[in-house]
């Protein structure tokens, strides 16, 4: 039984995985993260996060939703009427990631225009939060529409909107095909640029160098694990969605690795090109990197302005390519969350993707309204933690035990088999039904408490 909407070809699917999963996510999200956790001695737990957990959830997502035909509701649903649920609540927390993920394209495009002669000008801190975000002192106190950011956000969401109205092959399957690869060639440049600055190599150091007294601490691994999740984007039924327009005999397994080992590798490079410009700045200011940024959420907007101040060359250049990489990433992965919802809503209510697109856009876009204003910033640093842990993480932990023993690890391991390229061994069975949803519990354990001190 096929679908009527499919990808047309394995490079179109693909393209648009890489594309949900290479997003903010892995130039701001992950810089920011990594120099939180003090750089290098993210990168172990970090890749063992992507062995232990994102590949294993990456390939159950795939192969689920290739089984069932469906968004990750009707998937569910398919399996058994009790466990639909299972199916929209990390749906509900997509659409709500969306909503605010959409604020920060926009300030990204903001930013592409700021770029041209530096409108940030000598101190990108204080215009970041005094002038850009209009910033209030604390979450209860609003503050006014930020009618600059609305216009961005607003753009980046008819552009959204155009997109998923025009459905999986000629609306996400061909914006992928343009984004992705215009992505790739804009990040090897400023990449390249980074690391060829005098002082990028202390900066490099600094991300390269394994500190494993971190090891023993809690805090990064859950860091890295939470980031996992959200480059991934598993543990949100989008990746369920996604694969369910896959043609008959496409190989799960071999997409599922490709395109985690492309989203993480593309990171571990975006880092290079981030750690080299802070070590830039390091030597230019004089200050060891660590003191270099005190908000890290702001990493992109604070440092990088900084960074582009300091340049030699090409300022407006090097910014506007930044900035314009990440509104392209943001998009491409904004585009997914999005289809995610309308997936559910038109195979639950058998409405018209048309409408579907439209209801949610519109009302989503509504939402987008309250991060333009001046406690946007506070509201989205404390929905952000909700989300991961509540959203993705305690819904993986369901995914994988309500598969692995509901429905069988086995079945679907077999199933992937008999269009797969080579053979998924044993391994993920034992992975899904026991290690996978073990660490969970314990990672999400561990968050409860910490959140609760
Ligand atoms: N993977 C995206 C990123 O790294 O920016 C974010 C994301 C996309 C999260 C889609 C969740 C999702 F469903
Ligand atoms: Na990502």
């Amino acid at each position: 039984m096929a679908k009527e909407e499919q990808w047309q070809s394995r490079a179109g699917f693909i393209l648009a995985v890489i594309g949900s999963a290479v997003g903010l996510g892995n130039i701001w999200r992950f810089s920011y993260v990594a120099y939180d956790n003090g750089g290098g001695a993210f990168l172990i737990p970090y890749f063992i996060a992507l062995v232990m957990i994102g590949i294993p959830i990456l390939i159950l997502e795939f192969s689920f939703g290739r089984k069932m035909r469906g968004s990750a509701a009707l998937s569910f649903r398919k399996l058994a009427k009790k466990w639909e649920w299972l199916g929209w609540w990390p749906t509900l927390a997509t659409l709500v990631l969306v909503i605010y993920y959409m604020a920060i394209i926009g300030w990204s495009l903001n930013y592409v225009f700021y770029s041209f002669g530096q409108v940030w000008g000598k101190n990108p801190e204080a215009f970041f939060y005094n002038q850009h975000l209009n910033l209030t002192s604390s979450v209860g106190q609003l503050g006014g529409i930020n009618w600059t950011v609305f216009a961005a956000v607003f753009v980046i969401w008819i552009i959204n909107y155009a997109i998923i109205y025009n459905g999986i092959e000629n609306g996400i399957e061909k914006a992928s095909k343009i984004f992705m690869p215009l992505l790739a060639i804009l990040m090897l440049v400023i990449t390249i640029r980074g690391i060829t600055l005098p002082g990028a190599i202390e900066g490099i150091n600094k991300y390269l160098q394994p500190d494993f007294s971190q090891l023993m601490n809690g805090e990064v691994w859950l860091a890295a694990f939470s980031q996992i999740f959200f480059t991934l984007s598993i543990g949100w039924g989008v990746m369920i969605t996604y694969s369910s327009y896959q043609p008959e005999d496409s190989d799960i397994v071999n997409n599922a690795f490709i395109a985690s080992l492309a989203n993480c590798g593309f990171s571990f490079i975006v880092g290079l090109g981030v750690f080299s410009i802070l070590g830039y700045m390091a030597t230019q200011t004089g200050q060891p990197i660590e003191g270099l940024v005190a908000e890290s959420i702001g990493l992109a907007f604070i440092a990088f302005p900084k960074a582009i101040n300091m340049l030699p060359a090409f300022q407006t250049a090097f910014g506007s390519l930044f900035f314009i990489s990440l509104v392209i990433a943001g998009l491409s992965s904004s585009i997914s969350m999005i289809e995610a919802t309308v997936a559910n809503i038109q195979d639950k209510f058998a409405i018209s993707r048309k409408k579907a697109a439209s209801i949610v856009c519109l009302t989503s876009c509504l939402g987008s309204v309250l991060f333009t204003t001046g406690a946007g910033l506070y509201l989205l640093d404390i929905i952000d933690h909700f989300l991961m842990q509540f959203g993705a993480g305690l819904a993986a932990i369901f995914f994988c035990l309500v598969l692995g023993w509901g429905y069988g690890a086995q079945r679907l391991r077999k199933f992937m088999n008999q269009v797969s390229d080579f053979e998924i061994g044993v391994w993920w069975e034992i992975m899904i039904k026991l290690i996978t949803p073990g660490i969970l519990i314990i990672m999400f354990g561990k968050g409860v408490i910490a959140n609760l001190t």
